[in-house]
């Protein structure tokens, strides 16, 4: 295959950025998304120009550091993550539009990185269990009802990735948080921290600069592990509790 890539280039964080179109052959529809930005940059490179930077470290789908917007798709046209794309989804001839998530809450670092800390921030808040540590115990004495550990296991299945925010027009990152309040609010172990997670939680996306939910549900549908709107409901459902027991 033959494409045409208009791609987002930044030399740095408070640098101008710009689209930069570059002409590629020989692409496989075997070859993962990220297997062909590498034949890109390995052409730049022998051609002594600076390589596109991406992020990546899997490459299977389950860090979420991947994540690009692909003909303004959040991960590209499939559901799935940038890295379990492959090229068979495009066809000879292509014009491939990639840029880096947008988001206030997102800054970009260089080219298509970005800085996902806010993240990491909104789960020091909140997204943890406090354990005593020693053994394990002994797993039947804290016994989880099957569906309450099936909707816990089912979302917790969150990379992190972020595609939920680059894709919500709020910029709001209501369903990550929604998945982390859900997967611990349904397990034993989630209880004692409940309200105070969800309240430390909130008002941490909130000072990051995320925008509120609107329930316009484009996150669900970027989401690469298919996290259900519902998770916002639960989240929204806790938070007026934790308000209503005085946080
Ligand atoms: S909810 Fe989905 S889209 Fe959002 S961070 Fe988690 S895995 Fe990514
Ligand atoms: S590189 Fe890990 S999910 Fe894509």
């Amino acid at each position: 295959m033959k494409l045409t890539l208009k791609i987002w280039r930044q030399a740095n964080a408070t640098a101008q950025g710009a689209m930069h179109t570059y002409d590629i052959d020989g692409v496989s529809g075997d070859m993962s998304f990220l297997e062909m930005l590498d034949v890109l940059n390995e052409d730049l490179i022998a051609k002594g120009e600076e390589p596109v930077a991406f992020d990546s470290d899997c490459r299977e789908g389950i860090c979420g550091t991947c994540g690009l917007m692909i003909n303004g798709q959040a991960h590209g046209p499939e559901v799935t993550t940038t890295c379990q794309l492959h090229m068979r989804s495009f066809k000879d001839g292509d014009e491939i539009v990639i840029e880096p998530w947008r988001s206030d809450a997102f800054p970009v670092i260089k080219d298509l990185c970005v800085d996902r800390g806010a993240f990491d921030r909104i789960i020091q808040a909140g997204g943890y269990i406090s354990v005593n540590t020693g053994s394990a115990p002994e797993a039947h004495s804290v016994p989880v009802p099957r569906d309450d550990a099936m909707r816990a296991f089912n979302v917790a299945t969150c990379i992190g990735c972020g595609a939920c925010v680059a894709a919500c027009p709020n910029g709001s990152a209501s369903l990550f948080m929604g998945a982390k309040v859900t997967h611990l609010g349904e397990l034993p172990q989630g209880q004692p921290e409940r309200d105070n997670r969800v309240v430390n939680m909130v008002a941490q996306h909130d000072a990051e600069g995320f925008g509120g939910c609107t329930n316009i549900g484009e996150c669900t549908a970027a989401c690469p592990k298919e996290i259900p709107l519902d998770v916002i409901s639960r989240l929204n459902w806790d938070l007026h509790a934790a308000m209503r027991h005085g946080l």
